[in-house]
């Protein structure tokens, strides 16, 4: 598995077990596989433009673990001083993502399920959803 090269970002592999006639087993335990107490999951699926840029913002303290569970996702995550972009296709193959990164996702197929387990409640509050502001902050902290 690669190493990342920015902060707060690495990519997870979960176990799988079974076998092409019993299909496939894939599991991530809290604070385990999962580096977070998970308090939330959501998922996004039925893509009908293939072209379109998904998440496009930042959180101030939440983590989270992303998994492709079906078809193809690609992340394109920034801190601010660097960039990464990490192709997810295989549904035990995910992505960590900590607090202060900007994440894009692109790249979908029309069978792309994506699975998202958080560390936290949704809040508005801990978004930022402009990348000059993201900028900002990385630079200056929160005002
Ligand atoms: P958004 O963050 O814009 O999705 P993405 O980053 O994948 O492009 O979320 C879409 C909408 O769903 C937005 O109005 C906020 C809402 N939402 C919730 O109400 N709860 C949640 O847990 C999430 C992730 C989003």
């Amino acid at each position: 598995m690669r190493s990342l090269n920015i902060r707060n970002c690495r990519l997870i592999e979960l176990p799988k077990i079974g076998d092409d006639k019993r299909g496939f087993l894939s599991i991530g335990e809290s604070r385990k596989d999962i580096p977070f107490e998970i308090k939330r999951i959501y998922y996004i699926y039925k893509i009908g433009d293939l072209s379109v840029v998904r998440g496009q913002h930042a959180h101030k303290k939440l983590e989270q673990a992303f998994f492709c569970i079906h078809g193809k996702v690609t992340f394109l995550v920034d801190d601010g001083e660097r960039r990464e972009e990490i192709e997810l296709k295989e549904p035990n193959k995910g992505l960590y993502i900590g607090p202060k990164l900007w994440h894009n996702m692109i790249g979908f197929s029309k069978d792309t399920v994506i699975l998202a387990v958080a560390s936290d409640y949704y809040n508005e509050g801990d978004y930022i959803r402009d990348y000059d502001k993201f900028v900002d902050y990385m630079h200056k902290g929160e005002k």
